[in-house]
């Protein structure tokens, strides 16, 4: 059996080189324009498929996520590849792990899936900064997305590491990918450059080979069709269960007269953001709307069939008529829930697959098991300043005015921002942000006594009191950068001078702060010993620190992380971090604690970073199961 096996593979590695053109005819995705379809292998084909971000689900859950949507009778998945998740750091570029695409597109194949690559290098998808990384900001006036000569560079030195690891997986080539999409919804970005779409479209093709099925998706507008779309790149479109189909089809068709009608993103849920209602999509309008689509034939992606969470730094934003950030649960209210359970969305999206063709037979497999862990209290560890030489170790830079994270280049989570007080307050003064520079929240002490804070686009000015010399803390926090719009620019701290009474604040040191690098390191748990919990007094304000552990009971099951009455902040469980909480604004009410993350016999190490204050009981609670809908002041 074996040794056949290696001979079927060394006879098509033959084959493969000496007379590719030959077996090309067996292996081959293309575009039927005279009959309106996508051939593979030169049969009439059609896409069913769903949304999944390897970038947004642990790595040991992408396989059961896949599963379940071949199970659903999908035969293909869409994914993103944040290129900020890759290359962090320019220059230096990370597959491995949760970031191992190679492997996601391999599990993705052997479950017998088809991929539909979007690589950018922009994406969008609620995703920080749309996946650009932010060290593209360091040229202060770049023009993203366009022909800039240093962003083209930059987005030429990515590709040519990406797309080369990709093109083994083309479907061509012996691996799953069917299409690749060039940019994400480009016409509904200002610039509208076609020299920047052209130079996309000659890389993509020097890189992936002239026989690729290369496409564009666009909203649902003239404007947004024709700024996306470029002669050469399939032109498809996106929208959702409010717009009139017909009419959607019939604009693709006024931009590819001949072709597959394609739906790039069919809306099955909505995102949420900070403080609005939680955003949920009719699972009968979906069901048919979705069967409406594939009665004509056409293909249909749906957005998201799995959204999976925004774990750690990585939500996006959006700036409409103020600033919004994404909420950490990316659930979307998607036909497989945050954590991977099928819900009623996704049987019946089923039953309208079937209609259509056979799907997989056997059983859904089943939600992954929940554990109700229960309260676990925890011990305040400190304040950030206490904890200076830990969370800062190469201390301060010292700048006369304020520099932003991007000067600093530390480009996510928070920086702390000292200097001291230019004069006596006995009155109460405004601290003001006459420039709205604020990005996106600064929570201010003087002399350890927290004083409020200072939010972008709506909390301009606060008020302080102190003496002259006393220390003003402004620990500033970057919530995630805008992901969409003309204001994807979206450099983080304090971006302008801040203005006391009638002094402005200079002379700053301001301290980079490395937290996950430190709770990585196992601090706070590691060092407890050394350094007591700090004693109770009274319940503290502003920025502390707290620890604590949820005893292992042999159990390594999915739970759900509430944080009653706790205000806003950062959570961390075994030094993975599990995103923002906000129960203060909602809707968002739990956070998703992925089982594989907890250990069966260690104690599991929580650390919260709560930015406004506590509540007296310090307790926070582990249950089975989410609540992402309730919204402060709303219902
Ligand atoms: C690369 O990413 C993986 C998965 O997130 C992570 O575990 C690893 O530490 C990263 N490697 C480097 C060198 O940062
Ligand atoms: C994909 O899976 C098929 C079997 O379903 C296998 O023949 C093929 O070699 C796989 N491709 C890659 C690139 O692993
Ligand atoms: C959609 O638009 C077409 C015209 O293009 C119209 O005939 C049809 O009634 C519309 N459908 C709905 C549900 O509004
Ligand atoms: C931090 O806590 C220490 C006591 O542990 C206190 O002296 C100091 O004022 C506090 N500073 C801030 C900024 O809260
Ligand atoms: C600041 O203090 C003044 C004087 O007490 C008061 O009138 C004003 O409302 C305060 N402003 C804010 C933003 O708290
Ligand atoms: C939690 O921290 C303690 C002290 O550093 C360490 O011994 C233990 O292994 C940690 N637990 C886990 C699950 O990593
Ligand atoms: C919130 O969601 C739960 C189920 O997740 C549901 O039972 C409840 O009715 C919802 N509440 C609101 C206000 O929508």
């Amino acid at each position: 059996m074996a040794a056949g096996v290696l001979l079927c593979v060394a006879v098509n590695l033959v084959c493969l080189s000496v007379c590719g053109n030959l077996v090309s005819g067996e292996r081959s995705f293309s575009i039927d324009y005279k009959n309106n379809r996508f051939l593979k292998d030169g049969k009439p084909f059609q896409f069913i498929s769903g949304s999944i971000h390897y970038s947004r689900v642990p790595q040991y859950y992408w396989k059961d996520r896949l599963m379940k949507m071949y199970m659903t009778g999908l035969n293909a998945v869409q994914v993103y590849v944040p290129w900020n998740f890759h290359e962090t750091v320019q220059g230096v570029h990370n597959f491995t792990g949760d970031r191992d695409l190679e492997h996601f597109l391999d599990l993705a194949n052997q479950t017998g899936l088809l991929v539909i690559l979007r690589p950018g290098p922009y994406i969008c998808a609620e995703w920080e900064m749309g996946g650009l990384p932010a060290w593209l900001l360091q040229k202060p006036n770049i023009v993203l997305r366009s022909a800039d000569a240093d962003y083209v560079q930059a987005v030429s030195n990515w590709l040519a590491v990406l797309l080369p690891k990709m093109k083994p997986w083309l479907y061509i080539n012996g691996g799953n990918i069917i299409t690749v999409q060039v940019e994400n919804e480009y016409g509904s970005y200002f610039a509208c450059d076609y020299n920047y779409m052209r130079h996309l479209r000659t890389l993509f093709r020097f890189l992936l080979g002239e026989d690729t099925v290369l496409f564009t998706t666009d909203g649902n507008t003239d404007k947004e069709m024709t700024c996306g779309s470029l002669e050469g790149l399939y032109a498809t479109i996106d929208f959702g269960t409010d717009n009139n189909l017909t009419e959607a089809f019939k604009r693709q068709r006024r931009f590819e007269p001949r072709g597959p009608l394609v739906n790039s993103e069919f809306y099955t849920g909505w995102l949420d953001h900070w403080g609005d209602p939680h955003a949920v999509v009719n699972a009968q309008k979906v069901s048919r709307v979705l069967a409406e689509m594939l009665t004509m034939g056409a293909n249909v992606n749906m957005y998201m069939f799995e959204g999976g969470t925004n774990f750690g730094y990585w939500n996006g934003a959006d700036h409409d008529t103020r600033f919004r950030s994404v909420v950490t649960s990316y659930d979307y209210d998607a036909p497989l829930s945050e954590a991977g359970d099928p819900t009623e969305k996704l049987l019946a999206i089923r039953d309208v697959i079937k209609q259509f063709r056979d799907i997989p037979s056997g059983p859904m497999p089943p939600a992954t098991p929940k554990f109700a862990y229960g309260f676990v209290t925890l011990k305040k560890v400190g304040n950030i300043s206490d904890l200076l030489k830990t969370l800062s170790p190469l201390g301060p830079v010292e700048s006369q005015y304020p520099l932003t994270f991007e000067e600093m280049k530390q480009y996510y989570g928070y920086v702390l921002y000292r200097t001291t007080l230019p004069r006596d307050l006995s009155e109460p003064t405004p601290l003001i942000s006459p420039l709205n520079g604020v990005h996106d929240r600064a929570y201010v002490s003087v002399n350890g006594v927290f004083q409020g804070l200072l939010e972008r686009d709506t909390v301009l000015v606060m008020n302080l009191t102190g003496q002259q010399g006393d220390t003003v803390d402004i620990l500033v926090e970057n919530m995630g950068r805008v992901n969409f719009g003309s204001k994807i620019n979206d450099y983080k701290g304090l971006l302008s001078d801040l203005i006391l009474g009638k002094d402005v604040l200079t002379n700053w040191k301001i301290y980079p702060l490395d937290i996950d690098g430190a709770i990585a390191g196992g601090w706070p748990h590691s060092n407890s010993q050394k350094s007591p919990p700090a004693p109770w007094k009274e319940p503290s304000l502003g920025p502390v620190f707290y620890r604590g552990t949820l005893q292992p009971n042999g159990l390594a099951w999915d739970t759900f992380l509430k944080l009653n009455e706790w205000t806003k902040g950062q959570v961390w469980i075994n030094g993975v971090n599990l995103g923002r909480y906000w129960p203060a604004r909602g809707p968002q009410q739990t956070l998703y604690v992925p089982g594989p993350l907890l250990s069966t016999t260690q104690p599991n190490n929580i650390t919260v970073l709560e930015l406004e204050g506590a509540p007296a009981h310090l307790r926070v609670l582990f249950m089975d199961r989410p609540q992402l809908n309730v919204t402060a002041g709303k219902s």
